[in-house]
């Protein structure tokens, strides 16, 4: 159900004459069902994870990896988001990759959905709470920059949102984070480097830009698309960004690699599908699945 508490609330204070009230009361919502969901995830596996790994459209191969899974699907989560949109599995995957303990996110909510920003937050402040320290963010993106090809891998350095929103929109859960966070190394460079250095090691010619995040469901237009590589756009989707901002307010270190499905609208004589997405993303799944686990190995 896209339209959960949180909407109705936010709602009320739009009407109502004291939001800061109504949004206090939203916190506390927000808080007690990390509370619930929390306790239920925790019941239902052992010890902590040190990582969080969300997977993107049609990138969730790499769940198979993990060994000792204990799965839970989104549905059975005290208010979890579950995903509309074909190839996000909706799971949520426990265990170990490559000798580190990771949950992992198969697939995931998106504003185009109609979910608020809370909702397609929640399980990233959920996977604070578990203990997580890292999260690994990845999906499927356009090419806006002429030096990309289908089937490449990017590491995201930065990020340019134009959701025409922002996950930290109302009152300040001061215990997770500053009312006006830095944003200026969102991605760890830290981390780009370790991703750098890994696909070296396999022999990936891994490219690096900027990602833009747009709200969807529609894909660009070209002349949308021209506009943002103007911008500096190197590569446009419509996830990630509501993730990171949270994820960076809240102290984690973060790593984006974005999986270029396509040529952005307008580049090459051909209408862009979703279909197109989800098997440019499975044809670069062994290359995909391969660098993940040696980089998880290494965080
Ligand atoms: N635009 C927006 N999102 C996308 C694209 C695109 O071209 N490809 C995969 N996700």
């Amino acid at each position: 159900m896209p339209f959960g508490p949180e909407f109705i609330v936010s709602t009320l204070c739009l009407c109502g004459d004291k939001p800061f009230n109504l949004k206090t009361k939203m916190e506390d919502t927000i808080n007690r069902q990390l509370d619930e969901a929390a306790a239920f995830v925790e019941e239902r596996i052992s010890g902590k994870p040190e990582m969080a790994v969300v997977l993107g459209s049609g990138l969730g191969p790499l769940a198979e990896l993990i060994k000792n899974p204990v799965r839970i699907s989104y549905a059975d989560i005290p208010h979890f988001a579950v995903s509309t949109v074909s190839g996000h599995a909706g799971e949520l995957i426990y265990g170990d990759l490559n000798g580190r303990r990771i949950i992992c996110m198969n697939g995931r909510v998106h504003y185009y959905e109609g979910y608020s920003f809370a909702r397609i937050t929640f399980p990233t402040k959920l996977f604070k709470r578990l203990g997580v320290k890292t999260l690994i963010l990845t999906n499927a993106v356009g090419g806006i920059n002429l030096d990309f090809a289908a089937g490449d891998l990017m590491i995201v350095t930065d990020h340019i949102n134009m959701l025409g929103g922002n996950p930290l929109i109302g009152q300040n859960n001061d215990k997770l984070g500053p009312r006006f966070p830095d944003m200026s190394e969102v991605y760890s460079r830290r981390l780009q480097e370790l991703a750098r250095t890994t696909g070296k090691q396999m022999g990936l010619d891994l490219k690096s830009g900027v990602f833009v995040a747009l709200s969807g469901p529609s894909y660009e237009t070209p002349a949308e698309i021209r506009m943002l590589r103007m911008l500096g756009a190197d590569a446009v989707g419509m996830s990630v960004v509501p993730e990171a901002i949270i994820a960076n307010h809240m102290g984690l270190e973060i790593l984006a690699i974005s999986c270029v499905t396509n040529a952005a609208a307008g580049i090459e004589d051909q209408k862009l599908s979703h279909e197109d997405v989800k098997e440019t993303a499975a044809q670069i799944t062994e290359r995909f699945t391969n660098l993940m686990s040696l980089i998880i190995e290494q965080i």
